[in-house]
Formats: C-alpha cells, structure tokens, sequence
C-alpha cells in the first residue's frame, strides 16, 4: 500500500458514493439504495445499485461491485493508487508521500537508472546525427522532407556503423553493466563477455512514454534492407501492448479525438503537417490495453491504417476492439495504396483534411469491405451480400444510425429498406437465442459432468461467505468463530484475508464498515469478491435460526479444510489426529446469545 489505511479511509469517507457515482450516470433514489443503468454493460432497466448507507455499489445485472474506489478505477481505467488520488483531489485532501516497500524503492530506483540511460541514448544518436557520420541519415532525413524544428521535437537520431559505440559511451557515463544489459539496447557477443550495440547504421526514432521520457528506441534502415524497422525488446520500461508512439505529444491538443496510424513515419507526417492529433501502433496489432490507454485522452479514433491488404485486416481487428471500449470509430484509407505519410508528401495538408472530414463511419468501412467480392448484376450474388449486411447492422444499438445505413444499404443494392430491416430484427433475436442456449448449455454440461463436485465446493464457498458477513456483522459472533476457525481454514485467499481484516478493524472500533474492509484491497476482482460478500443482507427469523446455520456453515467450512490439510499429511499419525478432529466438528454447536 502507497498510502496509509486512515488516509484511504478519510479519502473515502469525504467522496460519499452517491455524489461520485451521479457525476458519471443519472440515480434514482428507492429507499436507502439508488438505481441506475449499470456502466459496466449494456441494459434496458436499471440493475445498477448504489447503497448510500453502507457505500458500495453491486449490479445484480453483470455483478460490478465495490466502493468508491472500485467504481472510480472501472470508469477511469485507473490503478488504486491512481483513482486514491483523484479521489483526494476532489475531495481537496492533500495525500502525505506515498510509501514504497524496500523493493518498490530499489525496482523505481532501476527504473529511474534506465531512464537516464535512455535520456543519454538518445542525446548520443541525435549528436551522431549531426555530426560528419550522420550524413547519409541526414540526406536520407531531407529526402524524406521532415523538417529539422520535427527532427528535434522528436529526437531523432543515428546509429553509427561502429561495434559498441554507444556501449562505450554510456560506460563512461558510470552506467553498469547489469544496466547496459537491462535497458536492451546491447546484445552479448557469443563466447565473450562483450557486448554488441544493437543498432548500427540506422535511423534512430525514440519511442516516449505518456509523459514523454525515453523508453526504448525503433530504427530504420538507411537503403532497402532487412529487417526494415528494429524496436528495442520488452523492458522494464518498454511494453509494447501497452505504449502508443507519439502519444505523448497527441494528448497536448486535449482534442479527445485520435488519428490512429501505424508506423513512426506516418505520425510524424501528421504531426509536421498539422495535424497533432495522432498516434502510432508502430506495426503491433491494436490491443485491449492500447485501448485502455487511449480511452484516457480519447473519446473518438480515426483509424488510418495503410490501404493495402495488411491495413485493411488491420483496421477490422481493431474495430470491435475499440467499439468494445466505448469509442467513436471511423475509418480513412488514403487512395491509390499509399500511406498517409506519402499522401500527405505528394498532395499536401489540404488534400488531406477533406479526406479525413471525409472518413466513414466504421460500419460503412465494415459493410464496404463485405462488397468487394460481390457482382451487384447477379441477383443472388446480390441478396446473399444484403443478408452479410443485414448481419453486420444487426450489430448497431442506435436506433437512428442503424436507420441511416440501412438506407445505405438499401440505395446500394436495390433492396427495399423494409426488407433489409426485417432481415435484421431476424438476425438480432437469433443472436439472442444462441447467447441463451450456449449459456444454457454450458450450465448443462458443467453441471452433470461433476454435479456432486460442484454442489460441495458451492456449499463451502457461500459458507465461507455467509460467515465473513456474519463475523462482520456482529463482534460477538466474530469472537466465538475466532475460537474455532483460524484465517488458513478459509479456502481462498481473499477469504482469508478478509478474515484477518475483521480482526484488525475490530481492534479499531467495535463495527467492521463493508466500504472500509474494501480499501485493503486493491485489484478490481478482489474488491468485487469483498464487496459480494456484503452486498446481500442474511435474515433470521431468530438468533437460534442464526446460530444453528452459523454452525452448519461453521462445520462445513472446518471440515473442508481438515480434509485438504489430511491430504497433503505425511504420516499416518497426523491424519489420524485429523480424522478425530473432523469427528469432533460433529458435535459441534455455536451459541452466540448467552456468550
Ligand atoms: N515495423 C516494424 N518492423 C518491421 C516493419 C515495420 O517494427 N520490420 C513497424 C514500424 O513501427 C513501422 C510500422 O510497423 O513504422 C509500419 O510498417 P511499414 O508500413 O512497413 O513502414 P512505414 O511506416 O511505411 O515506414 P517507411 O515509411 O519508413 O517505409
Ligand atoms: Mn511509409
């Protein structure tokens, strides 16, 4: 944990999750609970509960749960730290430093080292750039026409031809070998202890973080060659799935609109022709976690991918990708099968902001795409290709939008609009019916494969359940349970943890707050799991209906864990001694009223 448990608390009780959560979707208040459409997937009617008293929130829907925190981290992509402190921030909560475990400190201290060696890096290609070796790159660089003010902006460097330069120079510099080797610019030459720089007689482009610090490096070749491109391996610094090329400078034009282009080359293009908007994937296919990212500064992607073959599958991969993820998408694909770099050399900025005014919406992309093959003047050839789109539209929430290119579609081929609408409403509840039957299915199978496996290890989990909420809920209870079951007769881990925070919260105060236990944990899924266990309230008729479920659910629970500990038993002797334990569970009875 960065921040101490009483900060997380204050932070979290000065943000009430009702006021958090409205900011983000419209509640209704019902009672001490409040209703909306849940964010977290799509629906109709309103399964989306936030419960002001006990300050969490639970989607009977989809099962989103967790406190404030959680919702936060959801919507915004954060990480606990991250959403803490935007939290504190709206609550105008000054956060103290955050503290590091010894070996968070020594990783950020790598991290910082390897930085620094990047910075270096970086300076040493951009001098040999100008220097008398870089001469070839420079002419190649004019050829090219990127301008020196975007060759400085973007640190664009040369590798010289030589063994280990670079590997010399940052030695000097007082870098160690452990770090030369950790930053992946070197590779080791076989049977010595040398090492090789990686890059030599290349163009040197340096690839930024968000924050626009040098993490990894992507050379091109001079003249035709093999491979056309090098990128710096996975380190430390560099995560491939995850950084976009150029972001770093796009997000300063807080557009919330993004032109996705593929190499380093087409962005700069861009950027030097004016349009600052956009960002690279530098030849990796667009990915959830590219996604991720980008929802951060965008709300809208034009993806601009090259117009040939690879562009194309290209762009299709990336569409449900981004759609998934709430984006805006279109499409543009420069004429003629260039690139957008040459395009925007060879007809300049002009020509090329009518075409990006120009992109289509990626369901016209989708449904064009789906038309190549087709000849319109054969009437089958022509219906089977309405059905495919009827298919694709079938996809489309909005009602307006689907209308608008089903008249498309309709103007396309001839077909009345009535009949390609008929054809979807069949395609969406067909989709509807196998979602359900495959679900049902699944059940199926699940279920008789090991039906008995399965009705046991869901007793023992809602008993593990049931008694963490009962051991939260009452103090007396949690003291007679801490008599019988110690944290490791828990089964799951995060059961276990719960367990001990019971303890520690009850050493503060005598009531243990759902939202509070909530705080120590700081992935998503662990705070849904805390946060199931809270979200349904158990009823007794009486304390002894009470006790006597408590004590079946006591039993089942010591009785798994008695079982699991016999199986790994390495004598005789101590599973006998766990077999008279179990024999002892039975008889068993918990009363919580007379103490
Ligand atoms: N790429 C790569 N390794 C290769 C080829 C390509 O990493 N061997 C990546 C680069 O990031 C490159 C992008 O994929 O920028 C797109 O590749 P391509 O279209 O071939 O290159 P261009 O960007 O058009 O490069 P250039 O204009 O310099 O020829
Ligand atoms: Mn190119």
């Amino acid at each position: 944990m960065l921040y101490p448990q009483e900060i997380l608390e204050e932070v979290r009780m000065q943000n009430d999750i009702v006021d958090v959560i409205s900011e983000y979707l419209p509640l209704k208040q019902k009672g001490t609970s409040y209703f909306g459409l849940c964010p977290f997937h799509n629906e109709k009617t309103p399964s989306f509960s936030v419960n002001s008293e006990r300050q969490f929130y639970y989607c009977f829907g989809c099962g989103a749960a967790g406190n404030v925190y959680t919702f936060v981290m959801q919507m915004e992509n954060d990480t606990f730290p991250e959403a803490v402190r935007r939290l504190a921030d709206r609550a105008n909560i000054t956060l103290p430093e955050p503290q590091y475990t010894q070996q968070a400190k020594e990783q950020e201290q790598q991290r910082q080292r390897l930085f620094l060696l990047h910075k270096q890096a970086g300076r040493f290609f951009y001098e040999k750039l100008q220097e008398s070796v870089g001469e070839e790159a420079r002419t190649y660089l004019q050829k090219r026409q990127m301008h020196l003010n975007i060759q400085k902006k973007f640190g664009i460097g040369y590798a010289p031809k030589g063994q280990n330069e670079l590997y010399q120079h940052l030695q000097k510099k007082g870098f160690s070998q452990e770090e030369l080797q950790k930053s992946g610019l070197f590779l080791e030459k076989k049977g010595t202890k040398g090492y090789f720089d990686r890059f030599h007689h290349r163009l040197m482009f340096p690839i930024f973080d968000i924050q626009g610090r040098v993490i990894g490096f992507g050379g091109r070749i001079l003249s035709s060659g093999e491979p056309k491109y090098l990128n710096s391996p996975e380190t430390l610094l560099f995560n491939k799935s995850k950084n976009l090329y150029g972001l770093n400078f796009a997000k300063n034009t807080r557009k919330r609109e993004i032109i996705l282009v593929e190499g380093y080359m087409d962005m700069i293009s861009l950027y030097q022709a004016g349009f600052k908007n956009v960002a690279a994937s530098l030849g990796t296919a667009f990915n959830q976690e590219h996604a991720k990212v980008l929802k951060k500064y965008a709300d809208s992607v034009i993806l601009l991918y090259d117009s040939d073959d690879a562009g194309t599958m290209a762009a299709q991969r990336a569409i449900p990708i981004l759609v998934q993820n709430g984006f805006h998408v279109k499409v543009l694909q420069v004429p003629n099968g260039k690139d957008p770099d040459e395009f925007i050399k060879q007809h300049g900025a002009k020509a090329f902001s009518h075409l990006l005014a120009n992109a289509l919406h990626y369901v016209m992309f989708q449904i064009q795409c789906l038309k190549q093959p087709y000849d319109f003047t054969q009437t089958q050839q022509k219906v089977e290709f309405t059905t495919k789109a009827a298919n694709i539209l079938a996809k489309l929430d909005n009602d307006i939008e689907r209308n608008v290119y089903i008249a498309e579609v309709s103007h396309m081929t001839n077909i009345p609009q009535q009949a390609i609408e008929s054809e979807i409403v069949k395609n969406i509840k067909k989709e509807e019916m196998t979602f359900i039957q495959d679900a049902q299915q699944q059940r199926k199978t699940q279920y008789s494969k090991n039906k008995k496996e399965i009705i046991k290890s869901a007793g023992i989990l809602s008993a593990q359940k049931d008694i963490l909420y009962l051991c939260a809920s009452n103090i007396q209870v949690y003291h007679k349970i801490k008599t019988i079951l110690s944290a490791e007769d828990f089964l799951e881990p995060i059961y276990q943890k719960i367990y001990e925070k019971i303890e520690l919260l009850y050493q503060k105060s005598d009531t243990v707050f759902p939202a509070e236990m909530i705080n120590y944990f700081e992935l998503p899924e662990e705070q849904k799991k805390v946060t199931e266990i809270f979200a349904v309230v158990l009823h007794y008729n009486s304390i002894k209906d009470m006790e006597k479920a408590l004590t079946e659910e006591v039993k089942t629970v010591k009785k798994a864990s008695l079982d699991q500990l016999a199986a790994q038993a390495q004598s005789i002797e101590q599973v006998k001694k766990l077999v008279a334990e179990k024999r002892n569970v039975d008889s068993l009875y918990i009363t919580i009223a007379d103490g």
